[in-house]
């Protein structure tokens, strides 16, 4: 297994798309020197950095950029140490089974094709469901998600465990086991419009409700109302600084205001005013272009190439799976011809073709569980990358509500979203009435990691010199800085990173953690490795990636400066415990391709892995942690060196984790991705996602009743499932973790 052979057959995670100048890392010490010498252990006064007209945004731009500040950081506090994990560690594993530590139970609840309904019978798993019935049935490649307690009247509670709804995304599918067969492909085209039908449905979003018995098993409420599928054909809302321009003209939508469907919804997040964010990961793959466009667009729509060859749609893409030579019945239907980017309209705006189809995609969107008919929202004012997580920093009375999101491609960039509404408190469990206010006008920033320690929030505004007058692209308005975040994050220099994926935030201090799952030889190579990127080894790039995390300054999310350090290397045990297992990592704890990061409300951090790299040795992963602060380790030298090449780099990692403090939980089957974990309020009952187990199952083998893998059933030949576990404790106490 690979941690790329999920992704569409263009795998965006896996090419350079970011060819911008910006360097990996600034060598320039930008005159923090000061500051430095406080990372190494000083002590100094905090300072909070007020931010006083400088909340601009994609919609309201204005000229007071606020300048980065190098406020000295205040001493780092000690955490009460009230944790501590109440588990033995599980033994890494190449068995086709689930393993989680012992007195503990895992149950599988939601596996694909399960009926979200009472009207359809239960998945027969050998591809025979008309693919339509994905419409009400589980997606493929369960990943983020979110449990929202319930009330008996259908309100959001955060208190209660007993009843609730799921909110879940489903990022992409194993096509080959999907169909009796596999894909029926002739020349190809895509000769039957139902698998196609199927395949789409199978992706995006699902809502369902779930109760839990005094016995701690928990049920999917299949005659819910509440339940729901949202799929790449389900209406959508596009809002902020975005909606209605140019950019999102489409045949579907001449006003640019509605867009249809979300997909490869990876990451996810919740906000504090009780709905489900989902984010858009490699949308870019699916979408065919045909060889010449790039002419047939020239003139007015030039720009619209150096867009499109940014987020990795070259003309002569064929997009993922073909859709788009699937032929409906119906000539006005336009579920396939939509996957065709390629310009074939006379209008000057596109209104006349899906030209401008990508343009609705790569954002986070907004779903409000609790009314099922309520229609999803794309928010254009949190940019559009290839989306992960997308998690917000506690809202804090009269200050703006801040949410962090990486863009998982190699060299891509951090960012942050500020919100030029100021929270207040009563807007708490509002829906996404509440979300109008808080996400379609506020700042994007992308990061920038200096090599001293320090890090800058770098504003992506029109009124900001390096995005008016960048030579790469001339950006027209906000709404194109919104559309093109990316190019906006290269014209400010913005720092290259190893493949971003999850943020989360840790409740106790306010820390932003990242993962940062790899690297390769040639985007990482040893010439070009940083203080915040600082590795390169073996074969070469970053294989075991890492965790990278950060304190605004002052405590203040809305900071435009921080101070970042590494929390965790990936690496074998076994590893060379100067240069590569940084982090001195156990046989009870070491992993490798960190993806998702949660931290449950406790402040456990819950780490999972997509792994290509360590399985030979084990199946993918998650482990829990209780971390410490930001600048409690100290300055470290890594030398890299690969053949002739060596470079030593100077960068920052955290105190030492033990086996107390960083334990493996759990192993996956053959062939999975972990990620995706949600917990209710008690603490009680983990959900945890296994996606594409088998994954690596080739048409033939499954034909021959001999998939990768067979889990869940475990019965012979038995297809694998993307699913759902429910994971309690065998006592009934608290998963994972116990206060002290
Ligand atoms: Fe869908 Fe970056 O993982
Ligand atoms: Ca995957
Ligand atoms: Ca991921
Ligand atoms: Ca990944």
């Amino acid at each position: 297994m690979t941690d790329e052979s999920n992704l569409p057959a263009s795998d965006h995670n896996d090419i350079s798309l970011n060819d911008s100048p910006n360097p990996a890392f600034d060598s320039v010490l930008r005159g923090f020197l000061s500051r430095r010498g406080l990372l190494k252990g000083g002590a100094g006064t905090a300072a909070t950095l007020i931010m006083g007209g400088g909340m601009i945004g994609c919609s309201n731009d204005d000229d007071s950029v606020p300048a980065p500040t190098p406020t000295p950081l205040g001493p780092v506090p000690t955490l009460p140490t009230t944790l501590q994990l109440n588990f033995d560690p599980v033994a890494k594993s190449l068995a086709d089974v689930l393993t989680v530590p012992i007195g503990y139970t895992a149950q599988v609840l939601y596996a694909l094709g399960d009926p979200l309904s009472v009207s359809l019978p239960d998945y027969a798993n050998n591809g025979s469901e008309p693919g339509t019935s994905f419409a009400l049935r589980a997606g493929d490649h369960h990943d983020g998600m979110q449990f929202f307690g319930m009330t008996n009247g259908g309100l959001y509670s955060p208190t209660i465990s007993t009843r609730g709804l799921i909110c879940i995304n489903h990022e992409n599918i194993t096509q080959n086991c999907l169909h009796g067969a596999g894909p029926t492909v002739v020349a190809g085209v895509r000769t039957v419009a139902d698998e196609v039908v199927k395949e789409i449905n199978a992706h995006g979003v699902a809502i369902y409700e779930v109760t839990r018995a005094d016995t701690g098993v928990v049920s999917v409420v299949r005659a819910s109302t509440y339940n729901r599928r949202i799929t790449p054909n389900t209406p959508m809302a596009i809002t902020g600084p975005a909606a209605g321009s140019s950019y999102l003209r489409t045949l579907n939508s001449p006003n640019g205001l509605t867009s249809r469907g979300t997909i490869n919804n990876c990451g996810s997040g919740y906000t504090p005013w009780g709905t489900f964010v989902t984010s858009e990961e490699n949308w870019a793959g699916y979408f065919k272009r045909s060889a010449g466009d790039d002419v047939t667009r020239g003139g007015d729509n030039a720009k619209s190439v150096k867009s499109l060859k940014r987020y990795g749609i070259t003309q002569g893409a064929g997009g993922s799976y073909a859709w788009s030579t699937a032929v409906a019945s119906d000539p006005t239907d336009r579920t396939f011809s939509r996957w065709n980017s390629t310009q074939s309209g006379i209008s000057t705006d596109g209104s006349d073709d899906f030209r401008n189809e990508p343009n609705s995609f790569g954002y986070v969107v907004e779903i409000n569980p609790f009314d099922p008919v309520s229609i999803p929202k794309k928010r254009t004012a949190l940019g559009r990358i290839a989306h992960e997580a997308t998690t917000y920093r506690a809202a804090v009375e009269g200050r703006p509500v801040v949410f962090y999101m990486g863009d998982d491609s190699r060299g891509e960039y951090f960012y942050k979203y500020v919100s030029s509404a100021l929270w207040v408190d009563a807007d708490a469990f509002g829906g996404s009435a509440v979300g109008d206010k808080y996400l379609n006008a506020g700042t994007l920033y992308a990061a920038k990691f200096n090599a001293d320690g320090s890090g800058e929030w770098l504003p992506l505004t029109l009124s900001n010199p390096a995005i008016a007058g960048y030579a790469g692209y001339a950006f027209s308005d906000p709404a194109d800085i919104c559309v093109n975040t990316r190019l906006a994050g290269d014209a400010v220099g913005a720092t290259k990173m190893d493949r971003p994926e999850w943020a989360d935030v840790n409740p106790k201090n306010g820390d932003v953690y990242l993962t940062l799952t790899n690297n390769n030889a040639a985007l990482r190579p040893v010439a070009g490795t940083d203080g915040s990127n600082p590795r390169a080894y073996g074969s070469g790039g970053n294989a075991n990636g890492h965790i990278i995390r950060l304190r605004e300054t002052g405590g203040d999310a809305a900071a435009t400066t921080f101070r970042w350090d590494i929390y965790l290397f990936g690496s074998p045990a076994t590893a060379d415990a100067t240069n590569i297992n940084v982090s001195g990592l156990t046989h009870a704890n070491d992993f490798s391709s960190p993806d998702g990061l949660w931290f449950d409300p406790r402040g456990v951090c819950w780490i999972q892995t997509d792994d290509g790299a360590y399985t030979g040795t084990t199946n993918c992963m998650m482990l829990a942690a209780i971390p410490g602060n930001v600048g409690d380790g100290g300055a470290r030298q890594i030398t890299n060196t690969i053949g002739a090449a060596t470079k030593t780099v100077t960068t920052y990692v955290a105190a030492a984790s033990t086996e107390a403090n960083l334990r493996r939980f759990l192993v996956g089957p053959k062939g999975c991705e972990i990620t995706g974990i949600t917990i209710t309020p008690d603490m009680r009952t983990l959900f945890v996602n296994i996606q594409h187990p088998g994954e690596g199952t080739t048409v033939a083998n499954m034909i021959a009743g001999n998939p990768e893998s067979t889990w869940p059933a475990g019965t012979a030949g038995s297809r694998p499932r993307s699913a759902t576990v429910v994971i309690r404790k065998d006592d009934g106490g608290t998963v994972g973790s116990r206060l002290v």
